[in-house]
C-alpha cells in the first residue's frame, strides 16, 4: 500500500514535470530567427548559418567563444550568439565585409548573403587556421 503511493507520488511528480515544460516553451520556438544581422542575409536559415560560423572556426583555429560570448540568463541561451560585446565578433564582421568585397571588385566573384557561392577568396586564405594571421 505504501509503495503503490510512492509509485503514484513519483508518477504524478513526473507528469508535472513533463506539463511544467511544454507550458514554458514559448510557442512558435521552432524556426529559428536570427536577431542581429548586419551583413548575412536576416532570412539566412540554421543550416547556412552553421555552415558559414563552423568554416569560420576551421579558418582561424578557434571555437564560437572566440567572438560570442556565454549567455548571462541561465534559463535562456547557454550563448548568447545576438551579443556584440566580444571586440573579435565586431571585428569579424567587418572582415566579412571586406571579404565580400574583395572577392566581387578584385576576383569579379558576386558572393550572395548567404554565401552559397564558392568564393575565390574567403578567411583562410589569410588566416591560414590562426586568428591573427600578421602575428604568429
Ligand atoms: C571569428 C568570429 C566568429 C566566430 C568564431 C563565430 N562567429 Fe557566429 N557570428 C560572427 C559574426 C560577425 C556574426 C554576425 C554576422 C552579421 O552581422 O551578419 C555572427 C552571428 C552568429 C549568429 C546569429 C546571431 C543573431 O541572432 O544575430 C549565430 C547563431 C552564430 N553566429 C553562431 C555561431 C556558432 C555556432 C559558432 C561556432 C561554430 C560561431 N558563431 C562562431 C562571428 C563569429
Ligand atoms: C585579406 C586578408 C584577410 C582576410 C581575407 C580575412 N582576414 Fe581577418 N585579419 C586579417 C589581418 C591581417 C588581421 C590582423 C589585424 C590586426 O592585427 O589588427 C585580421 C584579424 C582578424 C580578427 C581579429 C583577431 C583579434 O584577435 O583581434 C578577426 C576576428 C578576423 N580577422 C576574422 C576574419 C574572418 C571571420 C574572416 C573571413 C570572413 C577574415 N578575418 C578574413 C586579414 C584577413
Amino acid at each position: 500500500m505504501l509503495r503503490n503511493r510512492k509509485t503514484i507520488t513519483i508518477l504524478a511528480l513526473l507528469i508535472f514535470t513533463a506539463a511544467g515544460n511544454i507550458a514554458t516553451k514559448p510557442p512558435g520556438d521552432e524556426k529559428e530567427s536570427y536577431k542581429n544581422l548586419k551583413v548575412l542575409a536576416k532570412d539566412i536559415s540554421e543550416d547556412d548559418m552553421e555552415r558559414i560560423m563552423y568554416r569560420i572556426n576551421k579558418d582561424l583555429g578557434v571555437t564560437c567563444l572566440h567572438c560570442h560570448i556565454p549567455g548571462k540568463d541561465t534559463t535562456e541561451l547557454r550563448v548568447d550568439f545576438a551579443s556584440d560585446e566580444k571586440k573579435e565578433k565586431r571585428v569579424a564582421r567587418d572582415m566579412l565585409k571586406m571579404t565580400m568585397k574583395l572577392n566581387k571588385k578584385y576576383f569579379n566573384t558576386i558572393i550572395d548573403k548567404k554565401i552559397t557561392v564558392q568564393p575565390t577568396i574567403w578567411c583562410r586564405t589569410c588566416h591560414r587556421g590562426f586568428p591573427r594571421p600578421n602575428r604568429r
